[in-house]
């Protein structure tokens, strides 16, 4: 499939209930968490993917340690309750893929899982992350989302295969 025609799908997706952001790390560890900011576009002569994770999330730790990630998109008002789990819950104290009963296929290299069902797959190569810096954002903005300054990490991915 081509990089950018599933973009509306995914946007559908990111103004609903969510996708899902699923790393596999160097150590093994494998975990799933709901994302409501994601873009993708063109950088460096690239399709990348860019994902916003707080450093608090557990997801933060494992992409730390990751080469890859997957956003993967639910089809049109499904896995609401799994979104739900997996946006409230951290991998910290719950295997939420089970306890969800998602199952993950293998991506096209060792280090990528999908989630199986999903209506459109991203698989993502990570390139380089930055901070967020929310020092610049309007005060409308910086009030609503880092009240505690805990800002994003931004993290690029280049999207190697869309599915
Ligand atoms: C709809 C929805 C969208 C979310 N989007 C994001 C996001 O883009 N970035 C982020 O850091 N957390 C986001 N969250 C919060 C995380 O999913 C949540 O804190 C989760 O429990 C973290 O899981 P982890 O500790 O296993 O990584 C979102 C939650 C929901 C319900």
């Amino acid at each position: 499939m081509d990089h950018h025609s599933g973009f509306e799908k995914l946007c559908e997706a990111l103004e609903g209930s969510g996708a899902l952001l699923v790393v596999l790390d160097n150590k093994k560890r494998l975990n799933a968490m709901t994302i409501g900011w994601a873009q993708t576009g063109v950088i460096w002569g690239r399709s990348v993917m860019t994902v916003l994770v707080r450093p608090s999330r557990y997801t933060h730790e494992l992409l730390e340690g990751a080469r890859y990630f997957s956003v993967c998109v639910p089809a049109l008002g499904a896995w609401k309750k799994e979104l739900a789990f997996c946006g409230s819950k951290s991998g910290r104290e719950y295997d939420k893929l089970r306890a969800c009963a998602l199952n993950t296929t293998d991506g096209s290299k060792p280090g990528i899982k999908l989630i199986e069902g999903a209506a459109l797959s991203y698989e993502c190569e990570l390139l380089s992350k930055a901070e967020m810096p929310s020092s610049a954002l309007p005060e409308e903005i910086r009030k609503k989302y880092y009240p505690a300054g805990d800002s994003h990490t931004l993290y690029f991915g280049e999207v190697i295969r869309v599915c």
